[in-house]
């Protein structure tokens, strides 16, 4: 039987604004990845070349000094940060000026500056390493949900990750006294491979904190004060970004915010989801020394929007450093229509192989990654099939594509063989 709908695709749907949107996260593959499925003991030659290319073995990020061996722990089976990662860490592409994601963060900077001068705080260089407290527990993230997994998330060891989501900082922030801020940053998530999804994506979080004495004047309760007010807060900046666009509210659900809400707009034809939302889980507040107030929290994916606003077709792109994909943007402006300048075609390649309890699809997309690098394009499940004596066979169809050059025969049969080489041992897998 020919599986055509992919098993991920709704892990395509739940990765880009509401990570924690659990209705739709019911969804994502449930296969637990065991830490030491994923031994990297078993990393071969080939890994050690990748690591020997020209890369810094040291980052700066978060006004810290990162070196390598702080992040990629190979025979730690709690890290499962892969050296592709962490060479990831230091870029900030949201604080370049003249890239996509730094001119949307300045638009948005600037909508909040002029709506209420001088009144949000803005952070963009916090530290992507954070506690499992603050990624998780300190915004009320259940301890047996699904994106704390290690197939979901990536471990530096067990008590620390890279944070899947700038609401990582909502508590450090209210601890310091912060009632008004916009944190933006670079997030991390273990996930599939294809146009639209990419391990590194940034997000900016945005908060405010309401006194009593804010709402009482409206004769409105706290909740539904904050939640008005986010309401036109955020309707207000989706018209700013994408002019006089149709808006709607959809309900979902977030583990710290009550009610939560999407906003979708309707964009070419679709309706689209641009960002989570919603009324802070008052514990959330108490905790962090601010009993007593009400606030609104939101959550919007930068390269999401970006996409949109400038046309750009592969989320690959953000990370290009080819002059004629970089030249094209400027400060400051943010109705600039990406044109492409190359089409070349994808070269296809599948791989069979009969599937052990512990396989997952993101740890097939890590090891493609971690050869292939930004050459891989797509990973897709193509065909599964169960035989009599129960065993699972799956073909996974991997497409190479460079945005900047024609591969050649060779340098694509040498990444499939080394992708062939390392998938029995890193996922227990038998090749067919
Ligand atoms: N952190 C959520 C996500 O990554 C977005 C969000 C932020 C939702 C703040 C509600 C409030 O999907």
């Amino acid at each position: 039987m020919v599986l055509l709908l992919r098993a991920s695709t709704c892990t395509l749907i739940a990765r880009h604004v509401p990570l924690l949107s659990s209705a739709r996260l019911q969804h994502r593959r449930s296969l637990f990845f065991a830490a030491k499925t994923f031994s990297r003991s078993a990393s071969s030659a080939a890994s050690k070349r990748a690591r020997s290319h020209v890369h810094a073995s040291i980052v700066q990020a978060g006004g810290i000094t990162i070196s390598r061996e702080d992040v990629v722990k190979e025979d730690d089976p709690t890290n499962n940060v892969p050296d592709s990662v962490f060479w990831k860490l230091g870029l900030q592409l949201h604080r370049r000026d003249d890239h996509p994601l730094g001119i949307l963060k300045n638009e948005i900077y600037k909508f909040f500056e002029d709506k209420f001068p001088g009144k949000y705080q803005k952070f963009d260089d916090l530290s992507p390493i954070v506690s499992v407290t603050s990624n998780f527990d300190d915004v009320l993230v259940p301890p047996d949900h699904v994106s704390r997994r290690y197939n979901d998330t990536y471990y530096i060891n067990s008590d620390t990750v890279l944070r899947t989501h700038t609401s990582a900082h909502q508590a450090q922030k209210l601890r310091e006294g912060c009632t008004h801020f916009l944190v933006t940053g670079d997030v991390y998530r273990r996930d599939s491979i294809d146009a639209t999804h990419y391990p590194v994506f940034h997000q900016m979080e945005g908060f405010r904190v309401f006194s009593p004495a804010e709402w009482d004047a409206s004769g409105m309760d706290g909740t539904s004060f904050a939640l008005q007010d986010l309401k036109e807060t955020l309707e207000g900046l989706a018209k700013r970004l994408f002019g006089d666009v149709e808006t709607r509210w959809v309900d979902t659900y977030f583990p710290f915010t009550n009610p939560s809400i999407e906003l979708e707009i309707f964009f070419q034809g679709n309706w689209l989801e641009v960002l989570g939302c919603g009324v802070t889980e008052p514990a959330i507040l108490e905790n962090n020394g601010r009993a007593g107030t009400v606030a609104w929290a939101f959550g919007l994916g930068l390269e999401r929007l970006a996409m949109v606003l400038f046309d750009i077709p592969d989320i690959r792109l953000f990370w290009s450093s080819d002059l004629r994909f970089t030249s094209q943007f400027k400060a400051g402006q943010l109705g600039i229509k990406f044109k492409p300048f190359s089409k070349f075609p994808p070269c296809y390649k599948d791989i069979s192989f009969w599937i052990s309890d512990s396989f997952t699809e993101n740890n097939l997309c890590e090891v493609v990654r971690g050869i292939a690098g930004d050459l891989a394009e797509e990973v897709k499940l193509i065909d599964s099939f169960t035989n009599k004596k129960g065993m699972t066979s799956n073909c996974f169809r991997i497409a190479y594509r460079s945005m900047e050059r024609s591969l050649t025969d060779d340098e694509i049969n040498n990444l499939q063989a080394r992708v062939r080489e390392e998938v029995p041992g890193k996922l227990q897998v038998t090749l067919r």
